[in-house]
């Protein structure tokens, strides 16, 4: 999977947090199967700190459609664990097809609720002063 320059939606912390879980989805890509488990485990673990992290900005900067785009960081992080659940299970195959539904829900996710939301929160100022604060 490949960084895109459409997925730069001008929220710094955004994008970097976008650039990690690319990284994390290829390497689950790359991953044997010996290797899957802790590959799923480390893009779980990812997916906990980045959706934590877009759920406050929303909560933060007031973003109204917030409920729907959480449901979505949710329903991901419910899919993937039941999938870490298969594998453990023996179904190691399971990891390079979660990498590529990984790769579709993000470039439509990216272009879709997450650039509403950077666009948010530049309308609002609110981006500006968390990159200050950071
Ligand atoms: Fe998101």
């Amino acid at each position: 999977m490949n960084w895109k320059e459409r997925y730069i939606l001008g929220c710094m912390p955004m994008d970097d947090m976008h650039k990690e879980f690319i990284d994390r989805v290829n390497a689950l890509a790359a991953a044997s199967d010996s290797l899957a488990l802790g590959a799923l485990e480390d893009l779980f673990e990812h997916s906990e700190r980045h959706f934590a992290q877009e759920n406050l900005w929303m909560r933060e900067s007031g973003f109204p459609p917030l409920q729907c785009h959480i449901d979505e960081h949710a329903r991901v992080q419910a899919s993937l664990q039941s999938i870490i659940q298969m594998v453990k299970k023996g179904n190691p195959g399971l990891g390079k097809i979660v990498a590529r539904e990984m790769e579709s829900w993000f470039d439509h996710h990216a272009a879709t609720m997450d650039t509403a939301l950077a666009r948010h929160m530049r309308h609002v100022g609110y981006s500006s002063r968390h990159q200050q604060d950071s």
